[in-house]
Parts: C-alpha cells; structure tokens; sequence
C-alpha cells in the first residue's frame, strides 16, 4: 500500500457510501449552449467517473430563477431539455461507478443585469445592493425572497428524482446564498437579515425545506470566506462569530460542509494555532462535528496569474494532504484544476505514479476535457 491509500478508505455520509475522499471540485464550463448540457458533457463527467473519482460535483447549474445567469451558455437545471441532458449526464455517471452531485447555482449580485439566458429578467439579491456597495435596485419583498429559496429547493427535488447521489449548494464566492451571508448585500431588518447567524437564514431555509423534499439523499453546503472580486476579503475573522454561524447551519439539517479555499495547506486563525493549523473546512469539522471537505490547489503549486485559485503552473507535491488525511482534519478532498488537465489524476493517485502528475495549462482549457 502506497501512502495515498489514506485518501481511498470510502466514507459514508448520511446512507450513501463514496468510495474514496476525492471529488471533483465544481467547475463552470460554459459548454451548455441554451443551458443544455449536451453529450459532450455527458462524456467529459463520465471520464472522471471511469477514473476513480469518489464524487463528481458538476459545474454550478442554475435553478430556475431567469436572472440567474449571465452568460447562456451555463447550464440550467430544470425545463424539460436540460434536465434531460443531466439524467444522461448521471445515468452515464453511475454506468462508470461514479457517483455525482449537481452544484445548485445562483450568480445573484454577481450577474451583471441584461446578461445570460434571460437578459431582460431582473436580478436577485438579498437587498439590490451590488458587492461593492452599490445600490442598484430596491429591496425584494419577503415572499420575492422565499421564491428564490424554493427554486434551490425544486432543482434539489429534480435532482433526486433524475437520480443524483447527492445535492450541493453553492453559497460561496460572492454568489447569491453568499450575498445573504455578506453584511456588505444583506442590509435586510427582517428574519433574512441581521447578525451573521441571522444572515444564515437564507441558506438554512432552503437547507430545512430541501430535506422535506430530498429524503436522506446528502445535502452538502459549499461556502467560503471570500468572494470572487475581492479574495481578502472575510465574512468574519472572529472564531467567536464564525462558530454560531456553522453551528446555527449545522442545525438546520446539513451533511457536509465544503469550505472554498485557494490553498488547503493554508490555516485559516494562524494566531490561535499556528501556520500549520487547522484550514477552514478543519474549523467546520472541529466547530460542528460534521464530516467537511477542502479545496484548493491540490497537486498544483509555483506562481499562476489570472486563474480562479492560487497556484497551477507546476506540480506541488501532495505529501502534506495524506499527512492532514491522516489526521481527519476534515474528510474529503476536491480536486478541481489538476483534474481538468488530467481525467485520469485519481487513478495516477491511487496507483501511485505520483511522477505522472501535471500541471495545470490555463491556456489550454478550452481543450480540456
Ligand atoms: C474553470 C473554473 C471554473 C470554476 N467554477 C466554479 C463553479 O462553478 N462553482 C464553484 O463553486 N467553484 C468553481 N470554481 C472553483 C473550483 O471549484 C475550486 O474551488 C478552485 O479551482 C480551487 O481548486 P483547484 O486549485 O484544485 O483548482 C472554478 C474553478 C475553475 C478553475
């Protein structure tokens, strides 16, 4: 058994065994003409399947909200045709021993108004205020808000019903379930607004009421510190708040809880343990108990400028991701770059041939798949 084995024990979460802790990170990719995803995805999802991957979360898919896109090329999840692209997208999944979750997706304050597959639908957002602080348009009501809740909750109830192993939401990065989280969007005085456990509300809503709909079938919630126009940027840098937040969200029913982070091997209260500390998805695991998957730069390391996350120029070695599995730091490990430059990374992984691993090709994504 080579080192790597630590990251192949399976895990159960909730009633569904995973066969390894390696998911593929979500990865918005644009090749959904009219918000179809075609048999080129069908195709790209199913090699990664066939490869060992543990967990597949598809690029982030939009509910049915119509501003809540900004290029159409992203995929939908619901109408008749995109929903039949993504039950090929699965059946073809679980034909190569793979298991998925879709990434339920709403841009919010993100999308730029007049943009994507309905450019004259308006924008959501918890207060019409942009991230950086600018007031565009007035204050949804608060049943204009429960509407944006329950469409998470009817692409959840698709999602199980086309067969999906397992449900994540995407609450971080600056996108809508993140602009409930962010005192900057959220100036709300209702139930929706208020301290940073009250600004949860959004996102526990929907978790409650996906429940009712999904069964046991795993709900994971991805959320991260930052939003995508300002990386430095924190929903707060108190443990004393952050620790009501995730326990307030963990009540509210939640399995896993992914925390987006550029680099995993980077601690996220350096001053309370060090700089080999815990990193985020280590707090969600400590704070709640529930299991919790990282992200960030996995295999990837060396100066890259211009892409999404921090590194990917070279390979880094992974020898400090099995030291934290072993450890059960947190639970699962996504994978996103290295995985788009090679389908067969986890197989590589698993058979040790670590010195196949390579390096991630910005350049070349529009071949990637
Ligand atoms: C091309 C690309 C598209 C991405 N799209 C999404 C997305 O749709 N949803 C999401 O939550 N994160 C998205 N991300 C972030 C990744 O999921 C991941 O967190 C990030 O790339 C860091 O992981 P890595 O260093 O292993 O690539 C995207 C990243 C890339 C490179």
């Amino acid at each position: 058994m080579s080192d790597t084995q630590v990251l192949f024990r399976p895990i159960t979460i909730r009633n569904t065994t995973f066969k390894n802790r390696l998911a593929m990170a979500p990865m918005t990719r644009g090749f959904s003409p009219d918000g179809v995803p075609g048999d080129n995805v069908r195709d790209y999802y199913a090699r990664r399947a066939a490869a060992d991957v543990g967990l597949i979360i598809s690029e982030g898919t939009l509910v049915h909200r119509e501003g809540a896109a900004d290029n159409s090329n992203y995929p939908l999840f619901w109408g008749d045709k995109p929903l039949q692209g993504w039950k090929n997208v699965i059946d073809a999944v679980h034909l190569n021993d793979g298991k998925m979750a879709p990434q339920l997706w709403h841009l919010g304050m993100m999308r730029k108004p007049g943009t994507g597959h309905f450019p004259d639908a308006p924008t959501d957002g918890p207060s019409g205020i942009t991230l950086k602080g600018k007031k565009i348009f007035e204050e949804p009501s608060i049943s204009d808000v429960e509407a944006m809740a329950q469409a998470y909750v009817d692409a959840a109830a698709d999602a199980v019903r086309l067969g999906f192993d397992a449900i994540e939401f995407h609450g971080a990065h600056g996108y809508l379930i993140h602009n409930f989280f962010c005192d900057v969007t959220n100036k709300r005085t209702d139930r929706f607004g208020g301290t940073l456990v009250d600004r949860a509300r959004f996102a526990i809503d929907i978790i409650k009421e996906t429940r009712k709909v999904v069964g046991d079938t795993p709900i994971i919630l991805r959320w991260s510190q930052w939003h995508q126009v300002d990386y430095t940027s924190r929903l707060t840098s108190s443990l004393d708040e952050l620790a009501p937040f995730l326990e307030a969200i963990a009540a509210s029913g939640v399995d896993m809880l992914h925390a987006s982070q550029r680099r995993y091997w980077e601690p996220e209260f350096p001053e309370i343990d060090g700089k080999d500390g815990l990193n985020l998805a280590g707090w969600c695991k400590k704070i709640t108990g529930l299991p919790s998957m990282s992200v960030g730069s996995v295999g990837l390391g060396g100066d890259f400028f211009g892409a999404f996350a921090g590194e990917g120029a070279k390979t880094r070695p992974i020898t400090d991701l099995i030291e934290r599995m072993e450890r059960d730091e947190f639970d699962m490990i996504a994978v996103g770059r290295a995985l788009l430059q090679d389908p067969n990374w986890v197989t590589k992984v698993k058979e040790g041939r670590l010195d196949e691993l390579q390096p991630y090709d910005a350049s070349a994504i529009k071949t990637l798949y």
